[in-house]
């Protein structure tokens, strides 16, 4: 099922190359942004321009001055406003008032948020339970969309069960006995469908697919009020163990446009692994129109953590991921960042489930496009714990494939980045043999690597 690439651009947020050097993008800097950002985008007026030029005084307006692009803050304006000051019109004397009045609000604003992390300090003495230590990601962003783990009820989720099985009827996989896995970890591999005309079909592919990988366990969500016999039946032609699920998108949002797809699926998966207290194996967002290779699946079974891989096919770039230097993930390459921190396909990422069991809230919530983006949140996800596979993201093992004839992007990325120090050479190297993308110096779409949900200059993690 398509998952996070159907998504229209909700909200164009500032993309600017904002070249800060904090490392974990906290949210004071995030706030700081977004109040500039705010204030010099909803200027309309000549004197609140003026002022946005004059307040460039502080370091951290210096900051923001020398590193933002000035798409949206040309000083022309203020030109006028030298000049009229030349002249020394009443118009200045207001425009001047209204600086000092401007800069009383930012003192008041500064100081306001120096007493910010007292307040929350000395809440925290005041109510000690509220420590849960990890789970920073999880109290920032509630991926519950304002439920708590009764939210089941309130939003009207269902689960049921329509068929499954434990057994493993294959006698051999990949020229083994079945025996000769029993000590791998299962994937449980979750696929969120809906009915409509290519949906048997696409299921019958995937599953051809899964009948070669052992030790898998397949969860297939269906977006239906009921149980499909069809698919009760095609389920248990192929001898893999599964679990049959109808979980409806609940009522409140069939409308939405975009409507949440894939969610109430995927949040009735983990639904039913936590009711199974099953906290081993690995965890695998599957779409049914995904094309897997197989060594995606041995290389997914090491995860520790959480790993991570690159997609081919996904939007402007026809691909999504990583970008790694020396092993480690340093940044991602996916050409719709929208403040994003993980911005990564549905089918870019694998968990481990006993990592998981340390996050009880974890969930995915009903918001179209940061699907992923949320439910890596609430797993308290940490750049350094990220797992580079498929040769340090050079494969593409996974492909979000559409059947739509698009035309293979060209994407500008400068020579100079496309070297050694990083995944993005060789990477893009074996898309242009497989005519997938090609990369030019000076056409195509430009090619954005963002850290903590902020574009910044290719320079800044390939220095
Ligand atoms: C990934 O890169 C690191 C550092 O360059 C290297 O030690 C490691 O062998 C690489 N892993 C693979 C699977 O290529």
């Amino acid at each position: 099922m398509p998952s996070a690439h159907y998504r229209p651009l909700l909200e164009k947020r500032l993309q600017t190359e904002f070249n800060d050097d904090d490392e974990d993008g906290d949210d004071e800097d995030a706030e700081e942004y977004e109040y500039i950002g705010t204030s010099s985008s909803t200027s309309t007026s000549n004197n609140n321009n003026c002022q946005q030029q004059q307040q460039q005084q502080g370091p951290q307006q210096q900051h923001f001055h020398n590193h933002l692009q000035p798409q949206f803050n040309k000083p022309k304006i203020c030109y006028d406003y030298y000049e009229t000051s030349a002249k020394g019109t009443p118009v200045l004397k207001s425009t001047a008032n209204a600086m000092v009045r401007h800069g009383r609000y930012k003192r008041l604003l500064v100081v306001l948020l120096l007493a910010l992390p007292l307040l929350c300090f000395a809440y925290y003495l005041l109510y000690p339970d509220t420590r849960l230590g990890a789970n920073d990601a999880e109290r920032e962003f509630d991926p519950h969309v304002g439920t708590d783990s009764s939210g089941a009820r309130v939003l009207n989720e269902t689960l049921n069960i329509c068929s499954e099985s434990d057994e493993d009827r294959r006698l051999y996989i990949q020229d083994k006995q079945i025996d000769a896995y029993v000590q791998l970890p299962v994937i449980y591999f979750v696929t969120p469908t809906y009915p409509r005309r290519e949906q048997i079909p696409e299921l019958t592919r995937l599953a051809y697919t899964l009948m070669h990988v052992a030790r898998l366990h397949w969860i297939v969500a269906n977006d239906h009020d009921t149980c499909t016999q069809y698919l009760i039946e095609l389920l248990l032609r192929f001898g893999i163990p599964y679990t049959h699920l109808a979980s409806p998108m609940p009522s409140k949002f069939r409308n939405n446009k975009p409507a949440p797809r894939g969610v109430a699926n995927r949040r009735a998966a983990l639904q039913w692994l936590r009711q199974r207290n099953i906290t081993n194996g690995i965890l695998y967002f599957g779409d049914d129109d995904n094309t897997y290779d197989l060594k995606l699946f041995s290389e997914i079974r090491e995860t520790q953590r959480v790993s991570m891989f690159p997609v081919g096919l996904i939007a402007d770039y026809a691909v999504s991921g990583p970008v790694v230097c020396k092993g480690k993930v340093v940044a991602f390459l996916d050409s719709w960042v929208a403040d994003r921190r993980w911005p990564v396909d549905m089918a870019g990422f694998a968990v481990n489930l006993a990592y998981m069991a340390q996050y009880p809230n974890a969930n995915m919530p009903y918001k179209p496009g940061y699907e992923e983006d949320l439910f890596l949140r609430s797993i308290g996800l940490r750049m350094d714990q990220i797992e580079p596979r498929g040769s340090n993201c050079t494969e593409i093992l996974v492909w979000h494939t559409q059947t739509k004839n698009k035309k293979a992007p060209t994407v500008r990325f400068s020579r100079e980045y496309l070297d050694e120090r990083s995944n993005l050479g060789a990477l893009f190297e074996v898309l242009q043999r497989m005519g997938v993308a090609h990369t030019s110096e000076n056409e195509g779409v430009k090619a954005q690597l963002s850290k903590n949900g902020k574009v910044k200059p290719h320079s800044y993690f390939l220095s």
